[in-house]
């Protein structure tokens, strides 16, 4: 449960139960750029039955040749190439607001998507989007995040599922995972090792997010008193 203020038509829905409880499916929009495998855990995650009442709605590239791309294909999920090259940021983020829209998206999940959004499309969604990052945010923001953690001499290193706001890598954490790092690490044994995280946390972000239990309190993602109106007037 999120409290927002949505603007969007498409998202000004109340979720005050859990979706499975004969509410309409989440519908998630996934933004990938490369290999795509949080979008494979997540629509694993959707057909092994664990993230019930969360339906895949479209999945959108902006690389044409992304391998993240083929694979949805290859599950026969909608998909759209909205190619960002030699574009302006505002210019093409109009147009994939516009195919999540014309997806009836109601959460958007960055999953491996190299590029920046413009504040036109956080505002679009506001805490509508979520993004995985390889590090304990707010530790080791930006690329090479798991490199930047080994090199750094961190013990304890994991992963980020996080809702998009207007600053990089900065919002409002939804789940994280944590792992050793292990004497016989190198930065890619560690990075691997946290991937395999990741495909964990995002799924258990997104059934945070499409249940009723957790709302959020300032910067804190929190369960909600359950002594408190089940059903706030703007929440997701
Ligand atoms: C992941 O490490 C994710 O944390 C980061 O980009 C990578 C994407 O990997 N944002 P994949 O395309 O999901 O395999």
């Amino acid at each position: 449960m999120i409290a927002g203020n949505a603007e969007s038509a498409d998202l000004t829905q109340t979720r005050s139960v859990p979706v499975a409880e004969g509410r309409p499916p989440l519908r998630l929009g996934v933004l990938l750029s490369g290999r795509g495998s949080n979008f494979l855990a997540i629509a694993q995650s959707i057909r092994a039955g664990r993230l019930q009442g969360v339906q895949i709605a479209v999945v959108i590239s902006n690389v044409a040749e992304a391998a993240g791309l083929q694979a949805a294909r290859d599950l026969g999920l909608p998909t759209a190439v909205l190619v960002s090259k030699g574009r302006k940021r505002a210019e093409h983020d109009a147009d994939v607001i516009a195919c999540l829209r014309a997806h009836r998206v109601d959460l958007v999940c960055l999953a491996g998507y190299m590029r920046l959004l413009s504040p036109e499309f956080v505002a679009a969604f506001p805490n509508h989007i979520l993004n995985i990052h390889p590090s304990l945010l707010p530790a080791f923001p930006g690329l090479e995040a798991q490199q930047q953690a080994f090199d750094y001499g961190v013990k304890v290193a994991g992963c980020t599922v996080h809702f998009v706001d207007e600053h990089l890598d900065n919002g409002v954490i939804v789940a994280q995972r944590a792992i050793p790092v292990l004497e016989t690490d190198d930065a890619h044994s560690l990075a691997e090792r946290i991937l395999a995280e990741e495909h964990i946390a995002y799924s258990e972000a997104i059934a945070r997010v499409a249940g009723a239990e957790y709302e959020i309190r300032g910067r804190r993602f929190v369960k909600r008193n359950p002594r408190d109106d089940p059903a706030p007037a703007a929440a997701v």
